[in-house]
């Protein structure tokens, strides 16, 4: 893709003065990594983003994912009536990050993306000493690969447009680094460093920002066997006894996804009620 003008960044950047604000994204075009598990944080925000207008893609990859996640596309369809696109894909590896970027434009007919959200995710608790090479790999594979392949084809494939949009989600692990999940917040804190990279290459010449929305304890599949991890954390949130939801996640993620957010990029935003910050 080649740089912007200065002028075309001017309009992106400028301010609006005239018109009330919103949340809206009505018209854009966003894939969801990872969305389509009933009760996870991929499809509370492909929900989020459909009910504020933006036509989906629901990515899955494993065969016992298909049909939730064609359930889920049908009820966001029905209930928004945005298109939606159903892919299987596999993040992992750029052949894959490629499929579900052309499909999605293929499903909807439009020939870019507009917002990618790299929410795909693998983490098991593990000791340090029963940490194998499989595990490693799977993880690093997952969580940080896969975001750089998605990202490279959304912005190459998908030919992501000025006022394009890169989310990561990342973890608060990454920052309190809690015991038992060593691998994973190593692999959350590569994606750290990859949103502040990325940030700065597709920022200036491409008007596209990059951001990391870090969830606190959310019970999801991947949560849900591991209370000697997510409970600790609870206890040390500030705003709120209760968990998180995969809706509070969704919510930042409409906040870093909407016209409001040009000025935030490179940035790491905890969604988490305050358990990162200062102690
Ligand atoms: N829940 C929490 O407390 C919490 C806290 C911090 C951060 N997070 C992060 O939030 C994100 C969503 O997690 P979640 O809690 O909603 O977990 P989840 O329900 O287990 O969702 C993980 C999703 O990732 C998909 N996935 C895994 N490997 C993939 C691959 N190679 N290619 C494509 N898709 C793949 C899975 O697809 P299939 O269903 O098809 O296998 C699944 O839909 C993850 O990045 C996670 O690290 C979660």
């Amino acid at each position: 893709m080649p740089p912007l003008k200065m002028s075309s960044l001017m309009n992106i950047l400028a301010v609006n003065t005239t018109t009330a604000d919103s949340f809206s994204i009505a018209g854009k075009i966003a894939v969801v990594t990872g969305s389509g598990r009933g009760n996870g944080i991929g499809a509370a925000t492909a929900r989020v983003l459909a009910r504020n207008g933006a036509s989906v893609a629901i990515t899955y990859m494993s065969e016992s994912s298909a049909q939730g996640a064609y359930e889920i596309a049908q009820s966001i369809r029905d209930d928004y009536g945005v298109g939606v696109a159903c892919i299987q894909g596999d993040v992992s590896t750029p052949k894959g990050s490629r499929k579900i970027i052309l499909e999605t434009m293929e499903q909807l007919g439009v020939n870019h993306i507009d917002i990618l959200v790299n929410n795909a995710g693998y983490g098991v608790t593990r000791l340090l000493r029963e940490t194998d090479f499989e595990l490693c790999q799977r993880t690093f594979a997952t969580n940080v690969y896969g975001q750089l392949f998605m990202t490279q084809a959304a912005v190459d494939q998908g030919r992501m447009p000025p006022g394009g949009r890169i989310i990561n989600i990342g973890s608060i692990s990454s920052r309190i680094q809690p015991a038992l999940v060593g691998i994973y917040a190593a692999s959350k804190a590569a994606q750290d460093s990859l949103t502040t990279s990325w940030a700065g290459e597709l920022g200036r010449t491409h008007g596209i920002t990059v951001n990391t929305v870090a969830p606190g304890p959310v019970v999801t599949e991947i949560t849900k066997d591991s209370p000697e991890v997510l409970d600790p954390l609870v206890l040390l949130q500030r705003g709120t006894e209760r968990r998180g939801a995969p809706e509070d996640i969704a919510d930042a993620v409409l906040l870093l996804a909407s016209e409001k957010s040009h000025w935030i990029t490179g940035q790491f935003i905890a969604a988490d009620a305050g358990i990162t910050g200062i102690r």
